[in-house]
Parts: C-alpha cells; sequence; structure tokens
C-alpha cells in the first residue's frame, strides 16, 4: 500500500495535511506509505506553518492533477467553479482519484463529477466536506446502506456554533465572535458563507444525497436563514425557556418528498445538540429499522479536517478507487423529490419587543389566531411578549410576523425560532 499524492491549496487545512503526512509525520500514518509529491497554491512564498520546499512546485493545479508522477489530487482550494473545478475534472478524466475537503463543489456540481468518476474507474472521496473531522459522510453512506433514512438534522457549521456559543456563554459581541472564528481557522474564506447558512446548506445537501440515494440538483432552493439576525435578547429568551439556539441544518421527509432546511432553532437543553460548543458538530439520523443514532465531534479546523482528508487518502491507498461515489452508482440515483422547506411544521417561539407591550399584546393575539395558529403561551414583560405556539408552518409564522413589525412602530422588533422536538 503506497500512493503519491498531489495536494492542492494551501491554507488551514492543507498545511493541517502536510504536517500529517510531510515531513516529520505522525508515527500513525508512515510517511513511507503516502508521498507528497506536489503542492501547488496562489502564492508560493507566503508564510505557512509547515516547510513546502521539500515538493515539487505546480503554478497550474491542474497541471498537478494529470501529473504522472502523482496517483491522488488533492483538492483544498474551495470554491465551487474555478480551479477547484477545473482540476478535480481533470484529474477524473485522467482516471486519477480525488480527496477534497470542498462542499461547496460536490452541493453543485457533485453528481457530474460522479459520473466523471464512475467513467474513469477513479475515486471521488469527500468525508472532509461535511462535520470536519467527524466520519458521517462513510457513516450515513456507507454504514446505514442497509436502512431506510427518514430525517438527517445537524449542527453543520462550526462557525455558526462557535459565535453562538460565544454569545451565549461568554457574552461576546457577534462582530469580534465572527473575526476570533476566522482566526481560529473555522470559518470561509469568505464568512457570510458561514453566518448567513449557506456553508451548511450545502453540506445537508451532500448528507442528504447519502442518506436518501437521490440527486440534490445543485441549483435547489430551499429555505436557508442564517445566524445573523440572532441577538443577544433572543439567546436570553432561549435560556429563560431552558434551550440553548443552535443553527440547524435538516433533511426531513415529508408528504411529498424530503424538505431541507437551514434555519436557528431552540435546542432543550437536555438535547444532546445544545452540549456542542465551539466548532462542534453533530448530526441526528432517523433510520428504519436501526431507530435514532447521533454522530459528534469536531467540524472544523486543521487537525479535525485534515485528519478526516488524510482517512480518505489512506482509504483509496488501501482498497484502490472502488465502488460508486455516492451510496449506489450515479446513473442509478433519481433526482430528489423536494418538498417546501417553508411547509415544515414545528412549535415556534416567537420575541415580540414593544415600547409599550400591553398596548400591541390583543391585536398580536388576535393577528395570530386569526392565521389559525394555536398560542400555548403568551406572556406580555415590560418591554417584550414572548409567545409559543403549537405546530405550524413555518410559512405562517413569516407572514403574520411581517405583518406585526410593518408600519405603526409601536412593535420593534419580532423574532421567530422553531423549537426542536427533543
Ligand atoms: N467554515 C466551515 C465551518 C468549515 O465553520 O463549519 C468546515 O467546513
Amino acid at each position: 500500500m503506497r500512493a503519491r499524492i498531489g495536494i492542492a491549496g494551501l491554507g488551514t487545512v492543507g498545511c493541517g495535511l502536510l504536517s500529517i503526512f510531510g515531513s516529520g509525520s505522525r508515527a500513525s500514518c508512515d510517511p513511507s506509505r503516502i508521498i507528497v509529491k506536489g503542492v501547488s497554491a496562489r502564492d508560493r512564498s507566503r508564510s505557512r506553518p509547515v516547510p513546502i520546499d521539500g515538493y515539487d512546485w505546480y503554478d497550474d493545479p491542474v497541471e498537478l492533477a494529470t501529473s504522472p508522477d502523482t496517483d491522488i489530487f488533492v483538492e483544498l482550494m474551495g470554491g465551487p467553479e474555478g480551479q477547484a473545478r477545473a482540476s478535480i475534472e481533470a484529474a477524473l478524466k485522467a482516471g486519477k482519484s480525488v480527496v477534497t475537503a470542498n462542499k461547496a463543489l460536490i452541493a453543485a456540481h457533485g453528481a457530474g463529477l460522479a459520473k466523471l468518476a464512475e467513467d474513469n474507474g477513479a475515486a471521488l472521496r469527500f468525508e472532509a466536506a461535511v462535520a470536519g473531522g467527524t466520519p458521517v459522510v462513510h457513516g450515513i453512506g456507507g454504514g446505514l446502506a442497509a436502512c431506510r433514512v427518514t430525517s438527517l438534522a445537524g449542527i453543520l457549521n462550526g462557525t455558526c456554533n462557535f459565535v453562538l456559543d460565544q454569545m451565549g456563554q461568554h457574552g461576546a459581541d457577534y462582530e469580534q465572535a465572527v473575526r476570533d472564528a476566522q482566526e481560529a481557522g473555522f470559518a470561509e474564506a469568505d464568512p457570510s458563507l458561514d453566518v448567513y447558512g449557506i456553508d451548511a446548506a450545502q453540506k445537508i445537501a451532500i448528507l442528504a444525497m447519502l442518506g436518501f440515494d437521490k440527486v440534490v440538483p445543485g441549483d435547489a432552493a430551499y429555505r436557508v436563514r442564517g445566524i445573523s439576525s440572532v441577538q443577544p435578547k433572543d439567546l436570553s429568551f432561549a435560556r429563560r425557556l431552558r434551550h440553548a439556539i443552535k443553527l440547524i441544518a435538516e433533511a426531513r421527509e415529508v408528504p411529498g418528498g424530503v424538505a431541507l432546511r437551514v434555519t436557528p432553532a431552540l435546542v432543550p437543553e437536555d438535547h444532546p445538540f445544545a452540549a456542542q460548543q465551539g466548532a462542534g458538530n453533530a448530526v441526528a439520523v432517523e433510520a428504519d429499522p436501526l431507530g435514532r443514532l447521533l454522530f459528534t465531534g469536531p467540524g472544523a479546523g486543521a487537525g479535525a479536517t485534515a485528519a478526516a482528508v488524510a482517512s480518505d487518502i489512506l482509504d483509496i491507498a488501501r482498497t484502490g478507487p472502488k465502488g460508486p461515489v455516492f451510496t449506489i452508482p450515479i446513473e442509478e440515483m433519481e433526482p430528489m423529490p423536494l418538498a417546501d422547506g417553508w411547509a415544515l411544521k414545528d412549535r415556534y417561539a416567537l420575541r415580540i419587543e414593544a415600547d409599550q407591550p400591553e398596548q400591541v399584546a390583543d391585536a398580536i393575539r388576535a393577528a395570530l389566531t386569526g392565521k389559525g395558529v394555536d398560542v400555548t403561551s403568551f406572556e406580555v414583560g415590560r418591554h417584550e411578549i414572548d409567545i409559543l405556539t403549537a405546530e405550524i408552518d413555518e410559512r405562517t409564522i413569516f407572514d403574520v410576523t411581517s405583518e406585526m413589525a410593518a408600519p405603526d412602530g409601536l412593535v420593534t422588533t419580532v423574532n421567530y425560532y422553531p423549537i426542536l422536538a427533543p
């Protein structure tokens, strides 16, 4: 078992991988088995935490991807298009196996790339694309192959979890917490992909393809709401209810198909998701006949993500490029019947701020009941009204709360969150 690899992209994860496989690597990854032959990055002279002098340098990642000196191409540049896509396609067309951590690319073009890989007898592995070092891709794709998955839900973005944790537990300011996540190497180069829920949406689309054995089109639109509107007062509101706020990505089987959604949600304090701190990720799977399964572990950062990339490389070196890229051959995967994420039904918690809450309380209650919302708790405080509802779809909650926030200026803030079932 021996493989020569080329690595394109020497950022946080690329350097993490070099410290595993490169000179001075850990004994558990015997360097005589995996040989780093070539590397490529935007800037050769940039200061890095690991030396790169001992590897052949390639200005062009496509050239590295097709080099006869390498067996496996490792793409760690990121992004759904450009050099990442071009180099992976070039490698697969040349029959070379590919390992990537690129969730944007797999979510957008996974089906096309899987076809290219399977047609050319190459492997395409992407364990690190979802939940960093926590092996959910293998776990759901392979480990649950005999089960019928009915729902997937999880904390899939380490940055958002870190930011909510810093704000909720340590009273940190949102902007500062995002900067800290960037410094810790959790956030994307463009952190808006994290905080607006796009990164989590890409990851749940990938997990849904593995869990439901269906293709989620790269351009599918579903309900995605990030954490940028979560306020410190919402976190206190959640705490009063003995809940935490977490960014939850889910793929749920409902009549008519599978609904995908990303949203901040209230999670009961005793739910395992509530215990995830920092960049911790968690995925809960409901599958028949297994029941509920829970994966938890580190979801971002150099070591965790590089460990997942390294495992994929070792796996290919050990077994060769066998089997389909997803759970079944791509030609047998049908399109996912996508249901409307806005129609998912949950209980909701609403926090409404007003200068004089008692003045607007009756109108708010009437607006909710008028839209068929069953109010289970309605507390009028000095500056806000806290409301809990029975199960209702998000579209109705969105419509009724949008009208509340409108014109007369009496209501100053309206925020709502679905409440995760225990
Ligand atoms: N930006 C991502 C996150 C990195 O914070 O989860 C890991 O995919």
